[in-house]
């Protein structure tokens, strides 16, 4: 493994020149490191250095598929549903990981180096679970890849899901997932997450939870899923995705589940491309946005990820695996846009689900590994603002993806010549 040294770095907590020795795949050193002889070195420029993209909420079984067999011609999450499920007998395994590979370079190129991918189990024959095993290892070297046994047809309202589930967590995927919401009944989908929350600390995984991806406002499934992490002692341990019904509750009720969520110490991971795109279809005017309480849950002290969900298929038909498109929605849709708030928007595609999916070693920190993305922007607002090109990608002291410096040159007359974007930062 070769060493490399990162030069005139500025940090996304705005320290300037500084220095990242790597060596061996870790952070050496950071801060002032001298010249090594022999020793590859990255001037930056003065440009932000980041930790790695995390993705805490995607479905790679399903991406790059637009289309197949047909669009989403109401482009609710129902007909999304339906269209997967008429696709689903036409996968074959060479397809999949086709796709799920392409993805991955697609990913890598953003520097989006840690995904958490959720797979369906429905099928019986568990062929997308066996292609995303195979994909996780043959992208190992670029990407920390999780799967989520995920019953998309719901865990009880599918007639093998939980066979299935328990065969997919044999074969070795890595969490467990749920779909209370889509379950037949309220009734059902309360015991789908007991259940399944009964299997994840049985067995010492994690949880990751569909929950509650609906406008109803009576879909109250996350507080059975804090109750349930709560009682089998998982606290820390457990993910509520979307969490969309809680844009449309009662603020009463939703100033007694905050403090719920916050004692299970539940993650929550919101996507806000998709849920502004799928939620508030049912709507005339005004359009429900769909999103959960992001600023509210942040307030508690409720870990929160922005996740991007879907790219080119049956549920989004846009998309192309950067993390800072996903941030510059959740920014709008949010309403986050002080400087601190845009600042955390930052910290909900890195740090934020890094910690949502117990990362190791994952910073910038002496120590970590050495896996970061140097931006062609001065700081993470200007990242968001601008999703500016990623230079160098980094994995383990290794560059894996370059991508030119983007300079317009301008042919006016008594102008300057050139524009770069990232000259336009703000002081302030
Ligand atoms: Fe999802």
């Amino acid at each position: 493994m070769s060493d490399l040294i990162i030069r005139n770095a500025t940090l996304p907590d705005g320290r300037t020149r500084v220095s990242i020795l790597c060596r061996k795949g870790r952070i050496a050193d950071i801060g002032t490191v001298p010249a090594i002889e022999g020793v590859k070195e990255i001037d930056a420029k003065g440009y932000l250095v980041s930790p790695p993209f995390v993705d805490a909420h995607f479905h790679m079984d399903a991406t790059l598929s637009l289309g197949q067999p047909r669009l989403n011609e109401s482009g609710t999450l129902l007909e999304g549903i339906a269209l997967w499920g008429e696709l689903k007998p036409r996968l074959t395994h060479e397809a999949v990981i086709e796709r799920a590979l392409r993805y991955c370079d697609l990913a890598v190129a953003q520097g989006l180096l840690a995904i958490r991918t959720h797979v369906d189990i429905c099928d019986d024959r568990l062929l997308c679970v066996e292609a995303l095993l195979e994909v996780r290892q043959k992208i190992a070297p670029y990407i920390d890849l999780q799967i989520v046994a995920f019953p998309q047809d719901g865990y009880f309202r599918s007639p093998n899901a939980a066979k299935n589930l328990k065969r997919a967590l044999v074969l070795g995927v890595d969490v467990v997932g749920g779909i209370p919401h889509f379950e037949r009944t309220m009734e059902e989908g309360t015991a789908s997450v007991k259940a399944l929350c009964e299997i994840a600390a049985k067995r010492g995984l994690l949880v990751d939870m569909h929950c509650d991806e609906t406008d109803d406002p009576l879909s109250r499934h996350v507080e059975t899923l804090a109750y349930e992490t709560h009682r089998l002692g998982l606290e820390g341990r457990v993910v509520g995705s979307h969490l969309t019904s809680m844009h449309s509750m009662d603020n009463y009720y939703v100033s007694k589940l905050l403090a719920l969520m916050a004692e299970a110490q539940l993650h929550a991971t919101p996507n806000p491309l998709i849920n502004i795109t799928l939620q508030g279809r049912h709507d005339t005017y005004p359009k429900r946005r769909g999103m959960t309480r992001v600023p509210e849950m942040r307030n508690y002290g409720i870990n929160v990820s922005f996740g991007h969900d879907c790219v080119l298929d049956p549920w989004y038909p846009l998309g192309q695996g950067d993390m800072l498109e996903v941030a510059n929605m959740g920014v709008h849709v949010a309403q986050m846009t002080s400087r601190e708030g845009l600042r955390w928007c930052y910290d909900a595609v890195t740090v934020n689900p890094a910690k949502a999916m117990h990362l190791e070693a994952y910073g910038l920190d002496k120590g970590c590994h050495a896996d970061m993305v140097v931006l062609q922007a001065k700081d993470p607002i200007e990242a968001i603002r601008l999703k500016p090109a990623r230079l160098w990608v980094i994995r383990r002291g290794k560059v894996v993806a370059e991508t030119p410096e983007k300079v317009t040159h301008l042919h006016l007359e008594e102008r300057p010549k050139t524009v770069n974007a990232a000259d336009y930062a703000p002081k302030c």
